[in-house]
C-alpha cells in the first residue's frame, strides 16, 4: 500500500499558511499518498487551494454527535461541508487537554466513519508508562477501547507522547515492535481487513529521520506535527519514502 504522509498543523497556521498547502498540492510525490490537517477556520480555504490536487484536507478532531447543543464543537458532517475528507481523532494532546476517552475516540471515530471520512485514531504511551514497561499494555488498551467494529476508512497513528515535538524518536526496535504488535491487534480484531489497516508513525518525525522511520516494517507513514509546517520539510519527508 503506497504510504500516507500526513501534516497536523495543531494550533499553528494563522497568516500566509495557504502558500504552504499550495507548495505541498503542487508537488504530492508520485507513490505517496499526502494530507494537511490545518486547523478548523483553514479547512475550506484549504480544500480550495489543494482542490484539482492529490493533496487531502483534514481536520484534527470532531464531536460524535450530528448535531446539538455542544458549544464549540464540530461534527463530521461539517468537516465535510468544508472540504475535509479524514480528520485525526484521540490525538494525545485532545485526551490530554480535553479529557478524551477511549469510548469517546471511539464514538468520534464511529461518527466520522459514517459520515465518510477516514479516520486516523491515535495511541500512544507517556514517558512514565515506557518507563514502567508497559507501553504495549497501555496501546493495547487504548486499541481495544478506540477502535470501530470495521476497519473500513482506518487508519492507526501511534505516537509516544514523550516523542511528540521534543526532538526523541523511539529507537528503529522499539517501533518496529510497537508496530508489529498493532498490527497484530488489527489483525485479530478485523482479520485479514486488519492487514490492510495504515498505521502511521508520529513523533519528531523531520526530514532527517524519515527515511529510517518510514523504512521499519508495518510503518505505512507518518504523520508530522512541528516539519509538517512547511512544505518544504513536509515534500522532504515525502521523499524520503
Ligand atoms: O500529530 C503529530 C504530532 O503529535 C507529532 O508532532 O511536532 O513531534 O512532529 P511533532
Amino acid at each position: 500500500m503506497a504510504k500516507l504522509i500526513v501534516g497536523n498543523w495543531k494550533m499553528f497556521g494563522l497568516g500566509a499558511s495557504l502558500s504552504e498547502i499550495e507548495g505541498v498540492a503542487d508537488a504530492v510525490p508520485d507513490g505517496v499518498e499526502m494530507a494537511i490537517c490545518p486547523p478548523f477556520t483553514l479547512i475550506e480555504r484549504a480544500a480550495r487551494a489543494a482542490a484539482g490536487s492529490a493533496l487531502r484536507i483534514g481536520a484534527q478532531s470532531l464531536h460524535a454527535a450530528a448535531d446539538g447543543a455542544h458549544t464549540g464543537d464540530i461534527s463530521a458532517a461539517m468537516l465535510r461541508d468544508a472540504g475535509a475528507t479524514l480528520v485525526i481523532v484521540g490525538h494525545s494532546e485532545r485526551r490530554a487537554d480535553h479529557d478524551e476517552t477511549d469510548a469517546q475516540v471511539r464514538e468520534s471515530t464511529v461518527a466520522a466513519i459514517a459520515a465518510g471520512l477516514d479516520a486516523i485514531v491515535c495511541v500512544g504511551e507517556t514517558e512514565a508508562q515506557r518507563d514502567a514497561g508497559e507501553a504495549d499494555t497501555v496501546v493495547a488498551a487504548q486499541l481495544a477501547g478506540s477502535l470501530p467494529d470495521t476497519a473500513d476508512r482506518l487508519t492507526i497513528a501511534y505516537e509516544p507522547v514523550w516523542a511528540i515535538g521534543t526532538g526523541r524518536t523511539p529507537t528503529v526496535e522499539d517501533v518496529a515492535s510497537m508496530h508489529a504488535g498493532i498490527r497484530a491487534a488489527l489483525v485479530a480484531r478485523f482479520g485479514d481487513a486488519g492487514a490492510k489497516v495504515r498505521i502511521l508513525y508520529g513523533g519528531s518525525v523531520k526530514p532527517a529521520n524519515a527515511a529510517e522511520l518510514l523504512a521499519v516494517a508495518n510503518v505505512d507513514g507518518a504523520l508530522v506535527g512541528g516539519a509538517s509546517l512547511t512544505a518544504d520539510s513536509l515534500l522532504a519527508i515525502a521523499g524520503a519514502v
